[in-house]
């Protein structure tokens, strides 16, 4: 029998603690849950990523980085549902000009509506005169999350947040935590984290999902009705990173709880790499950003000028 249609099997004749029918089981435990446990599973790990790190405090103006996924939806929806009234929350959504981004920019307007949240969308069309689509190069992802990075961050900063959350979950860190490794990019590893960098430019980035599994995520944004919509960059399919998700995919399948022990591994030898807790990174000369003397954008834009 095929492994897939056996764990699926598997899932389907086990019971959850609490006896109702089991629809995952989290390997690295042993431990099956039904929808209900799940979902709190999930909403404990959430707070305890948030309160160990204190990634968020009374006073604080929120800006979610909404891309209309399961992975920002589901962060927005937490973040909503567990806030203090003194905790101010806004979305922001980027328009990158990708065709058939129109329905992931749809769901993210149904959420903020439902939820009662001010959202703000900004195209990179009218804010840098590009779109996505018009990019002729290999290297279109890394253009895209270079300008979508540095956009969020200057929106955000302007309509007063003091903190953008971000949905990067547990198989993204992995991620991010590889591919700078492969890189020997030791400036953006030190980076990373659920608390990455201060600077008074550069709105503070946190990370509550990065203790969570992408595969509790999909179910938590089914169980909770979240509307978001299950959909893969059409431009991701050459990129270092699939790679590396993909390899990541199989070690888990193969090794639970490898991508917990990346991470894990990672934070304890986060103090050792770390030269500081203040990471300097300089202000561009062409548009005031955080991110060097010419800053990665500006250095990005000058190269689509130059192809074009
Ligand atoms: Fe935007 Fe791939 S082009 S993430
Ligand atoms: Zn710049």
């Amino acid at each position: 029998m095929p492994f897939g249609i056996h764990q699926a099997l598997k899932v389907i004749v086990m019971k959850c603690r609490c006896g109702s029918k089991a629809v995952y089981e989290r390997k690295t435990e042993g431990s099956f849950y039904c929808d209900d446990c799940l979902a709190r599973q999930v909403e404990k790990r959430f707070q305890k990523t948030i309160s160990e790190n204190k990634l968020v405090k009374a006073g604080d103006t929120i800006a979610v980085a909404l891309s209309g996924g399961k992975d920002s939806s589901a962060l927005l929806y937490m973040l909503n549902n567990s806030k203090n009234p003194k905790t101010e929350i806004f979305a922001i959504s980027i328009d990158e000009g990708i065709r058939g981004r129109g329905i992931c920019l749809e769901k993210a307007s149904c959420l903020t509506k439902k939820l009662g949240i001010r959202h703000f969308i900004f195209s990179f069309e009218e804010e840098l005169g590009i779109t996505i689509d018009s990019i002729k190069d290999r290297k279109t992802c890394t253009y895209c999350g270079v300008f979508k990075r540095n956009l969020i961050n200057k929106k955000a900063r302007e309509l007063g947040a003091n903190k953008i959350a971000v949905g990067h979950n547990l198989n993204d860190e992995a991620q991010s935590i590889l591919l700078n490794f492969l890189r020997g990019d030791c400036n953006h590893f030190q980076r990373l984290g659920a608390d990455p960098v201060k600077d008074k430019k550069f709105v503070h980035r946190i990370k509550p999902l990065r203790d969570i599994p992408e595969a509790e995520i999909v179910l938590y944004a089914r169980i909770k009705k979240i509307p978001h919509i299950n959909r893969r960059c059409i431009y991701s399919y050459d990129n270092q990173r699939r790679d590396i998700l993909n390899m990541l995919d199989s070690l888990e399948k193969k090794y639970p709880g490898t991508i917990f022990q990346i991470v894990k591994f990672y934070d304890r030898i986060k103090p050792l790499v770390s030269k500081s807790d203040k990471v300097s990174i300089g202000y561009c000369d062409r548009c005031g950003e955080p991110g060097g003397k010419l800053c990665k954008s500006c250095q990005l834009l000058t190269e689509l000028k130059k192809l074009s």
